[in-house]
C-alpha cells in the first residue's frame, strides 16, 4: 500500500511538496492506512491467538476504527475517546467503547488486561508536539502492559521506550510520519 501512495505521489508531485491543507490531509491518511495495513499484515503472518484484543485510542469520526474493524474479523476491538462523535454506523458497540480521558481510562483498562492485546493504534495527536510528547510518554507504561509479546503498536506520534522495537525505516522525506512498533519479547 505504501507503494501505491508513492506511485501516486510520483505522478502527482504536489503530494511530495504539500501546497495545501488537503495535500497534508491526504498524506496523513495515506500514511495512516499504509501503516495500519502493514500492522494487519504482520499480525496475520504471526497468527495471533484470536482471543487477543485490539485497541483504538482516539475513535474520532471512526475512520481508522472502521478500517481495523473490517480487517480483524471477530476479534474484540475496544475504542476510546472523550465522547462518541463518529459518522453514523461507525459507533462501537457499548461494551467495546470506553469514554473519558484516555490518560486516565486506558491505564485502568490496561491494568485489568495485562498482556491481552495484539494490536494497539494510538491516534490522539494534536498540533502541539510538546504536549503530545508528554501525553504519549504517559501512555507508554499502559501500552507496554496491555501488549502481549510481539504485539504490534501503530502510532501517529513516536513512542520512545526500550519495550517497543521500531519496525521499518520510518518515513521518507516528504512522507507523513507514522510509527510502527513491535512489543519486545523479554
Ligand atoms: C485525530 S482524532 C482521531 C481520528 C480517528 N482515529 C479517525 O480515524 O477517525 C483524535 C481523537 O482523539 C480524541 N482524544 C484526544 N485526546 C484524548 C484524551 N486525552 N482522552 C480521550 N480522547 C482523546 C479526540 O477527542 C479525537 O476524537
Amino acid at each position: 500500500m505504501i507503494a501505491l501512495c508513492s506511485a501516486f505521489a510520483e505522478t502527482h508531485p504536489r503530494i511530495a511538496t504539500p501546497m495545501s491543507h488537503l495535500d497534508d490531509l491526504i498524506r496523513r491518511f495515506c500514511a495512516q492506512r499504509d501503516m495500519l495495513n502493514t500492522a494487519l499484515g504482520l499480525l496475520r503472518v504471526e497468527n495471533f491467538d484470536p482471543s487477543l484484543i485490539a485497541v483504538e485510542l482516539g475513535l474520532g469520526s471512526g475512520r481508522s476504527y472502521d478500517h481495523l474493524r473490517e480487517a480483524i474479523g471477530g476479534r474484540a476491538l475496544y475504542a476510546f475517546d472523550f465522547e462518541v462523535a463518529t459518522h453514523p454506523g461507525f459507533e462501537p458497540p457499548g461494551e467495546y467503547l470506553v469514554l473519558g480521558d484516555i490518560l486516565e481510562r486506558f491505564p485502568e483498562f490496561a491494568r485489568a488486561r495485562q498482556a491481552m492485546a495484539c494490536l494497539v493504534h494510538v491516534d490522539i495527536g494534536t498540533r502541539d508536539r510538546v504536549t503530545d510528547a508528554r501525553r504519549y510518554a504517559a501512555l507508554i507504561p499502559a501500552i507496554e502492559q496491555i501488549c502481549v509479546p510481539d504485539a504490534i503498536v501503530v502510532s501517529d506520534r513516536p513512542l520512545a521506550t526500550p519495550g517497543l522495537d521500531a519496525i521499518g525505516p520510518g518515513a521518507a522525506p516528504g512522507e507523513w510520519p507514522y510509527f510502527l512498533y513491535r512489543r519486545r519479547t523479554a
